[in-house]
């Protein structure tokens, strides 16, 4: 943990604190045994979300990385992409929430500067104002990958590295500083990566549940820390 300042290092209960990051999948199959059209799928999902960051907040988790929204999702339906953003803004917003469990937002993803990039102004400042409003935070580091792809993210950092700076790929990533993960967690019964933290995750174990991330908590939270726990054994 090197690159951590030491006050964030202080805060975080001994050097154990892991590294989860998730694949909050099955948001849509959730909605349609309901009855339910797929946004209040991801509209549970979103609730879903907002308590596993209180339970991580409260276990030994130094970093949750969650994939929010990927490269490929901007070819879903517009209404549906429009609700995604819509919650992504709403997460955003939870301040209150997340100063309160002393949590500091992160953002991983394309820049938006970058030619091609197609995050909407108002989800760019809602990320913005969710960072500086929780800048000061000292426990868990809470990171949305937005319009994210890892692919994408390893091509970049090697044309860094070559072009500009030293230290390699793992310097040039969207944001350095965060550790190996050391669970990845995928929810629904699928066991794929789909491009998701792949430099970080080489040496991750991999909690693969059955469990749709709307119904995902603590229960499922203390398995994946288990598994975790196994490995670092
Ligand atoms: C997968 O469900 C989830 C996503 C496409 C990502 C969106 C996640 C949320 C809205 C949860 C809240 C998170 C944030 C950061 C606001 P799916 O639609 O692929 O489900 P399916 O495979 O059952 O169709």
């Amino acid at each position: 943990m090197g690159n951590m300042t030491s006050s964030a290092a202080a805060s975080r209960v001994g050097s154990g604190a892991l590294h989860i990051a998730c694949i909050m999948d099955g948001n849509g199959r959730w909605a349609k045994r309901r009855g339910l059209p797929r946004t209040a799928g991801h509209t549970a999902g979103e609730e879903a979300l907002a308590t596993v960051v209180r339970e991580a907040a409260q276990r030994d988790v130094g970093w949750l990385t969650v994939f929010g929204f990927s490269t490929e999702n901007w070819v879903r339906p517009p209404a549906e992409v429009r609700h995604i953003l819509g919650l992504h803004r709403k997460l955003f917003g939870r301040i209150e929430e997340l100063n309160a469990n002393n949590v500091r937002v992160n953002w991983i993803g394309r820049p938006f500067d970058e030619p091609g990039s197609r995050t909407p102004a108002n989800v760019q400042k809602a990320i913005r104002q969710a960072i500086e409003d929780t800048k000061h935070n000292t426990g868990m580091v809470l990171t949305v990958a937005f319009d994210y792809g890892s692919r994408a993210e390893i091509v970049r950092a090697a044309r860094h590295a070559a072009e500009f700076s030293p230290g390699g790929i793992a310097a040039n990533l969207y944001d350095a500083t965060l550790p190996p993960v050391d669970v990845l967690v995928r929810t629904s019964g699928e066991s794929r990566i789909s491009n998701f933290m792949l430099w970080q995750a080489a040496h991750a174990r991999v909690y693969f549940t059955d469990c749709s991330w709307p119904d995902f908590g603590g229960r499922q939270l203390d398995e994946a820390i288990a598994l975790a726990r196994t490995h670092r054994a």
